[in-house]
C-alpha cells in the first residue's frame, strides 16, 4: 500500500453497441500499487474496459470505484488520472513542455508550479535537455516519453495505458517495457496497461487478465496464466504450444498412445486438451516411470541462435497429422548428436510437466 495510489474495483461492467456486447459483466479488483495488464486479442474489448475506467465511455451498468469512491458518473477530467493512448495524441503545435504542461494549465495551476512539474516529469522520463524541442522532431520513443511525461506530470495516483509501445520497433519496445516498470515502481501509481502483445504483458505485468469476447477469462501472475492456463484458448495464446486431443476416464488421460496417470487431479471424465510447450520436451535416450513419450520423425530442425527448434511429425497412426514442437537451448545441446531431418526421434514430457485443459469445442 501506497498513499500516492488507489485500488480500482469494477464490478458487473457491461457494454453493448447495438446488439453487439463489447463488455459482459466484468469484475476485477486491481490492487492499490499494481501494475495490471488487459490482455486479448483484436476486438475484445480491452480498450472499452480502459475507456470505461477512464471515464470517456459510460457502461450499460455496473460499478467502477477508485478506492471508496463510485466514479462511474464522474467525468473524465476529475477522475484524476493519467493517460498514455497508443498513438501519443500530442499537440504538434506545441513544444515538448507544453505538452507536458498541458495538464497542469487545464488545471489552473501557476506558472511557476507547472515549471517544476513539467521539468521533474521530464526528468523522470530522461528527457531534461529537449523541453524546447518541436514534437516533429523527435523520434518515436522520445514522442513515447512526452506522451508518458505528460500523464504523469500532475502525479496521478492512476495511470491508464492503452498499448503505447505498439507504435515503436521491436528492440526500443523491448527497452521501453523494462523502462516502464521501472518508472512504474518508482512512482508507484496504480497501473493499468493494455496489450495484444502476451509476451510484453509477461515482462512487465504483476497481474494479467485475459480478456476474450468482452468476458474475463483468467486474472492471475504471468507464471500462474502460463502455467496454468484455465483454458485452450489462453493455452494457446500465451507462450507457444501445441494442444494434443486427450480423453480421460476415472482419472486416466489417453493421449494417443501415451497414458498420463496422476498429473494433476482430473476429476471429470471427458474430452481435454493436453497442453505441451516446447521447452519441456526432452529427447529421450531411455524410457523412464515419471515422464510420458512420443514417437515421430524429425520435419525441420532450425538454428535460431539461443535455441535449436525442432519439428516432429508424431507417429500418424496415433496422432493423424499433428506435429510437437520442441526448443533446446544452444549451450546445453550437442548439435552434432541431435537426430536429423527424417530421422526416428522420441520425446519425453515430465509427469509434473503434463498439464490438461477442458477441450472447450467437444475435442478433436
Ligand atoms: N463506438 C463503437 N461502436 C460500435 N462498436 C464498437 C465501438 N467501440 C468498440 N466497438 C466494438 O467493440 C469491440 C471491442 O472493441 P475494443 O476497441 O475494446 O477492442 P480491443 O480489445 O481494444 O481491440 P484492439 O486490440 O484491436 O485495440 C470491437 O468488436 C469493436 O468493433
Ligand atoms: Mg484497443
Amino acid at each position: 500500500m501506497n498513499d500516492s495510489s488507489l485500488n480500482i474495483s469494477i464490478e458487473d461492467v457491461t457494454k453493448s453497441y447495438g446488439d453487439f456486447h463489447a463488455l459482459k459483466e466484468v469484475s476485477l479488483e486491481v490492487t492499490s500499487g499494481e501494475f495490471l495488464t488487459l490482455l486479448g486479442p483484436s476486438g475484445s474489448g480491452k480498450t472499452t474496459l480502459l475507456m470505461v475506467l477512464a471515464g470517456f465511455t459510460s457502461p450499460d451498468y455496473g460499478s467502477v470505484k477508485f478506492g471508496e469512491k463510485e466514479v462511474v458518473f464522474e467525468p473524465p477530467h476529475l477522475r484524476g488520472i493519467g493517460m498514455v493512448f497508443q498513438n501519443y495524441a500530442l499537440f504538434p503545435h506545441m513544444n515538448v513542455a507544453e505538452n507536458v504542461g498541458y495538464p497542469q494549465k487545464l488545471r489552473g495551476v501557476s506558472k511557476e508550479e507547472t515549471r517544476i512539474s513539467v521539468e521533474n516529469a521530464l526528468s523522470t522520463v530522461k528527457l531534461d535537455e529537449l523541453g524546447h524541442r518541436r514534437i516533429d522532431e523527435l523520434s518515436g520513443g522520445q514522442k513515447q516519453r512526452v506522451a508518458l511525461a505528460r500523464a504523469i506530470v500532475f502525479k496521478p495516483k492512476i495511470l491508464l495505458m492503452d498499448e503505447p509501445l505498439s507504435a515503436l520497433d521491436k528492440k526500443l519496445r523491448e527497452e521501453m517495457q523494462i523502462e516502464l516498470r521501472q518508472l512504474h515502481d518508482s512512482l508507484s501509481m496504480t497501473t493499468v496497461y493494455v496489450t495484444h502483445d502476451q509476451k510484453e504483458a509477461l515482462t512487465m505485468s504483476d497481474r494479467i487478465a485475459v480478456i476474450n469476447d468482452g468476458q474475463l477469462m483468467q486474472l492471475g501472475t504471468p507464471n500462474e496464466i502460463y502455467r496454468r492456463p484455465n483454458n485452450a484458448f489462453i493455452a494457446d495464446f500465451i507462450g507457444e504450444s501445441t494442444l494434443l486431443p486427450a480423453k480421460v476416464k476415472n482419472g486416466i488421460a489417453t493421449v494417443g498412445a501415451a497414458k498420463f496417470k496422476g498429473t494433476q487431479r482430473l476429476k471429470k471424465d471427458g474430452d481435454f486438451m493436453l497442453v505441451v510447450r516446447p521447452e519441456k520436451l526432452f529427447i529421450a535416450n531411455r524410457r523412464a516411470r515419471d515422464a510420458n513419450y512420443f514417437e515421430g520423425v524429425v520435419k525441420d530442425s532450425i538454428f535460431q541462435g539461443e535455441s535449436q527448434l525442432m519439428v516432429i511429425k508424431l507417429d500418424p497412426q496415433n496422432y493423424g497429422d499433428r506435429s510437437l514442437r520442441i526448443r533446446l537451448p544452444n549451450g546445453s545441446t550437442n548439435l552434432g548428436e541431435l537426430p536429423g531431418v527424417d530421422e526416428k526421434i522420441v520425446l519425453g514430457l515430465k509427469i509434473v510437466d503434463s498439464y490438461f485443459v477442458e477441450a472447450t469445442n467437444g475435442g478433436a
